[in-house]
């Protein structure tokens, strides 16, 4: 017997996977263009269904997405923080999972450890999808492919990113898109703050062209797409430190001028004005934080009706 799917890394979807989930989340988003934002889909084909979405960590776009993306479906969504589950007291994460397992359909958790939500799905018996961890951000990453797919109006195939900054978590998912998608992808890091080699070895096992440089300038030469984050993380200790060794990383309209011209910007957010990007690259024409944002919704839902086979 084969258990559910689960979404912990963009890997479990793999190159096919993905490219079933991008073409979804556009599909939908055109088919309901200009419809309120909670009226359902055509057919509402996750009807009845609920999802769990536990936060250990604070979030915006994270929490509201997954909600809108269930209720577009058809189906609806119960949000809760990690410390007001028995999860605090002492109830094992395997017990919670076959619990949880017995009261809705699919749970999304936010996690300090990606260890606690691979453990999660390991003993549930219902699709787990990682809505971040310190490792990874896939759901982030499906969104970003999304948008400069959207931009481009071709696949991201081919194409040049460029990463400025921390070697973190949402760095770690462009990694893995590097070389599940055939992505070139130059991430511009300080000494110390370099991606997990363990991410990227695999991304390059797989023949992604991924480069780590010192020099930002070089990063972004050619870059189709610039991306950013904070430079300090949920979780993050070090603060002061980080933010000296990031500060000749930051994006701003002198570094932009260096990628390709019309280069798209993005950036998971929350942002940190002035500190990783300035308000003229952000605010500026080639910045696609918004659409980047909205189509956190779309791609959550592309990502749930792959977990349930309905793709
Ligand atoms: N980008 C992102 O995941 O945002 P939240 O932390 O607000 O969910
Ligand atoms: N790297 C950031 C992403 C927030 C969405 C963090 O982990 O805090």
């Amino acid at each position: 017997m084969t258990g559910p799917r689960h979404f912990l890394n963009l890997a479990d979807a793999g190159p096919e996977g993905l490219r079933t989930i991008l073409a979804e989340a556009r599909r939908r988003k055109s088919a309901r263009a200009g419809r309120p934002k909670g009226a359902a889909d055509d057919g509402a084909p996750l009807s009845g269904h609920v999802l769990a979405a536990i936060f250990e960590k604070p979030s915006t776009r994270t929490r509201l997405s997954f909600d809108l993306a269930m209720r577009q479906l058809g189906g609806s969504t119960i949000t809760l923080a990690a410390q007001d589950l028995q999860l605090g007291r002492g109830e094992t994460i395997e017990d919670t999972a076959r619990v949880l397992s017995r009261f809705v359909d699919a749970v999304v958790i936010r996690a300090h450890a990606h260890a606690d939500v691979a453990a999660f799905a390991q003993a549930a018996a219902i699709p787990v999808i990682n809505g971040l961890t310190e490792l990874s951000h896939p759901c982030q990453a499906v969104a970003d492919l999304m948008t400069v797919e959207e931009r481009l109006d071709r696949p991201v195939t081919g194409t040049r990113w460029a990463w400025l900054g921390d070697g973190n978590n949402v760095a770690h998912s462009l990694i893995e898109a590097a070389g599940l998608l055939g992505l070139a992808l130059r991430l511009a890091v300080p000494e110390g703050y370099d991606p997990d080699p363990g991410v990227l070895a695999t991304a390059r096992a797989r023949g992604g062209d991924v480069r780590v440089v010192r020099d930002p300038a070089a990063a972004v030469l050619g870059a189709d797409v610039v991306v950013t984050d904070t430079w300090v993380s949920m979780g993050d200790s070090g603060a002061e430190a980080r933010i000296r060794a990031m500060t000749p990383y930051q994006v701003n309209p002198m570094l932009m001028a260096a990628a390709r011209p019309g280069a798209i910007f993005l950036h998971c957010l929350p942002a940190h004005r002035g500190k990783e990007v300035t308000d003229t690259v952000i605010d500026g024409p080639q910045s696609a934080v918004w659409d980047e944002a909205e189509n956190r919704v779309h791609a959550q839902k592309a990502i749930l009706l792959w977990l349930f086979g309905r793709l």
